[in-house]
């Protein structure tokens, strides 16, 4: 291109040709002068074009704050080896579509320390199993206004807080009350008498077995979530916006149980959720890969049999960024179930 320009032009005079290699030379140091001077991260993500736009949006939409370039570097290849991961695993497992969360910045062991391990309750309380009951085919809680809308624990372990706040909200809806959020925080801050720790753990069955001996629970807007341990308030613990007499045990590893149990209200299960078909759950129906060491407790608010392969509908407390708007499908299987789901299930009743 420059030969065919001076064929039909003028040569240029040999200092404008100096004038115009020196200026070129300027340009190059200030070109290489301005990129030493960018970040490393930013330095490192040129060399991942389509990755480097994805982790980008990533950290724009989850809002992520990273306080060094180390820690953004080091976030960088965590996310780029989760969404190496991600294409392979949706490439084996047809029921399932893995993809971004709001934990693809974390490693499978750092996602994996934030759950904690249950033992499950010896209880000698009785269990349901409904024997001669039959189930309609499809069952979703969602649409008669029997839930209410997703939560976030965020980094503190009360799962078995929104887990048993789901279970009276929809029990005390199906009573014929108007839908109430309840107070998760009353539940961390006054149960420990009945075997939870906050932050540190517990199990749904003994939030439920605390509100009935307290008589009651009081509102979300009036005792609100903090995700962290605090003390209890008698107080707000006594403004009761909701109320349950007992609590029904459903006969674990019986999908058939379980089936009936959530035909009837929106139903309390454990699961284990510690493996990356959590971490990096998007849509479809977790049908392996999860384990049942019991790590999580989460809402059945509905199924669906009819679909192929049939699947529990349930409410996770990760906000709505998080899965189906919140919510995942885990297929129902015979024995523990999938993610153990069958094993511990149960139900307040008003
Ligand atoms: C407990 O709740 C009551 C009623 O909302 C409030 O007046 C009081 O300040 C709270 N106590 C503490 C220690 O926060």
């Amino acid at each position: 291109m420059l030969g065919s320009y001076y064929a039909n032009n003028p040569q240029p005079s040999k200092s404008s040709k100096v004038i115009l290699i020196s200026g070129l030379l300027v340009l190059g140091i200030i070109g290489s002068v301005a990129y030493l001077y960018k970040s490393p991260s930013s330095r490192l993500i040129s060399l991942y074009e389509a990755e480097e736009r994805e982790f980008q949006s990533f950290v724009v939409t989850y809002n992520k704050n990273y306080d060094s370039d180390q820690e953004y570097f080091t976030r960088l290849r965590v996310f780029l080896d989760n969404m190496a991961y991600i294409r392979v695993y949706n490439s084996m497992d047809q029921n399932l579509v893995l993809g971004v969360g709001p934990f693809a910045d974390l490693t499978s062991e750092e996602f994996r320390s934030r759950f904690i391990p249950k033992s499950i309750e010896n209880t000698a309380e009785p269990f349901e199993d409904f024997a001669g009951l039959t189930a309609p085919a499809q069952v979703d809680w969602r649409t008669k206004g029997a839930v209410t809308p997703v939560k976030d624990q965020g980094q503190c372990g009360s799962c078995w807080s929104f887990s048993a706040t789901g279970g009276m909200e929809g029990a005390w809806f199906l009573a014929g009350h108007t839908l109430v959020s309840l107070s998760e925080q009353q539940l961390m801050d006054c149960s420990g008498a009945y075997g939870n720790d906050g932050c540190n753990g517990g199990f749904y069955r003994q939030a439920y077995s605390y509100v009935i001996a307290n008589k009651g629970i009081t509102s979300e807007s009036n005792y609100p979530y903090t995700a962290r341990d605090g003390t209890c308030n008698k107080t707000k613990a006594s403004q009761f916006a909701a109320s349950i007499s007992s609590k029904v045990n459903v006969a674990g590893d019986n999908p058939t149980a379980l089936q009936n149990a959530v035909a009837q209200q929106p139903t309390s299960v454990s699961v284990e959720a510690d493996q990356p078909v959590w971490q990096h759950y998007t849509s479809g129906t977790i049908s392996a890969n999860c384990g049942t060491n019991l790590d999580h407790d989460v809402l059945a608010v509905g199924y669906d049999t009819t679909a192929s392969p049939p699947y529990w509908i349930v409410k996770n407390s990760w906000g709505t960024s998080w899965g189906l708007a919140g919510y995942l499908q885990i297929a129902i299987s015979t024995g523990k179930g999938v993610c153990g789901i069958n094993m511990t299930p149960g139900y307040p009743v008003v």
